[in-house]
């Protein structure tokens, strides 16, 4: 099947057409670009002198398909002051099988100026010690499809260092929040399942042994676009379900489109102080 995204000199001209879009539109880049999974929509309409663009403007963004995504870009201001650009909607591989959605957006951002992409996204849990509407703060990840972005790339910098992809200093600034505000926040893998259909319960046993924490079917393939473009990276991931096999409920999109509603609103909201946080960190000025 051919690529439904724009690749190789196509997408280089879809991004350097992006950058001046993208100036125009909002001036200079925010040091910090978020991606709202489901549940987080929220976090964007919290801001405050916002602007904002339809991926369909932006050459070479994907128009994803899943329901609950409103697929445009928002630059604003948070409560606390912190100017950011929010990605309202993401392309996932499971809508086409092609792992490569993102490229477009995350190297328009990175050669537009952004210097952090925060990831979100909505995840099973692994752990009893993460329930549904708690956070994990990622610490690393297991590419369970062992798909790639970055396959038919040319050059040396596709052999990309995947040690310390979710940056340790984003991380101490997650947890030292979550301590003052009194949050439980606990670190933990996240392990990417391609899907749509959710994990069986013996899917949910292996990837327990391969030391997973959270389960979703996102982030992985964007984390990596973005270490590849020279983003520093951080993710947080609303859990909505105990994984496949954990709980005696059946695991639906509505019922995680559901939890991640309800838990939506304080994720966003931890989300926003995060923001503040990063914003100050002498590192990304
Ligand atoms: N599995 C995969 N993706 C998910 C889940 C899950 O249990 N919950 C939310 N996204």
């Amino acid at each position: 099947m051919s690529s439904p995204y724009l690749q190789g000199d196509a997408l280089n001209a879809a991004i350097a057409a992006c950058e001046s879009t993208l100036k125009a539109t909002f001036g200079d880049a925010p040091r910090v670009a978020v991606v709202l999974g489901s549940g987080w929509a929220s976090a964007s309409e919290q801001l405050s002198d916002v602007k904002r663009i339809s991926y369909a403007e932006l050459p070479g963004w994907p128009v994803p398909t899943v329901e609950g995504h409103v697929n445009e870009l928002v630059v604003g201001t948070t409560p606390g002051g912190a100017r950011v650009a929010m990605l309202r909607g993401r392309a996932h591989t499971y809508e086409s099988g092609d792992c490569t959605g993102m490229a477009a957006p995350i190297r328009s951002l990175k050669v537009w100026g952004v210097q952090a992409l925060v990831l979100t996204n909505a995840s099973g849990s692994l752990r009893a010690a993460n329930p549904p509407g708690s956070l994990v703060l990622v610490s690393d990840h297991l590419n369970a499809p062992q798909r790639s972005p970055l396959v038919g790339l040319r050059g040396m910098d596709r052999f990309c260092d995947m040690s310390a992809a979710y940056d340790a200093e984003f991380r101490r600034a997650a947890l030292a929040l979550a301590a003052e505000r009194g949050m439980a926040l606990n670190e933990g893998v996240y392990c990417w399942a391609l899907g749509p259909q959710f994990e069986t319960p013996a899917e949910i046993r292996m990837f327990a042994a391969w030391g997973a924490d959270a389960v979703g079917m996102s982030t992985v393939p964007d984390t990596i676009l973005a270490r590849h473009a020279g983003l520093r990276v951080a993710c947080l991931a609303l859990i909505t379900n105990m994984a496949a096999g954990m709980s005696d409920e059946a695991l639906t999109h509505e019922l995680t489109l559901k939890e991640a509603k309800a838990g939506g609103a304080r994720a966003s909201g931890f989300l926003s102080a995060y923001l503040d946080r990063l914003a100050v960190l002498p590192s990304l000025q």
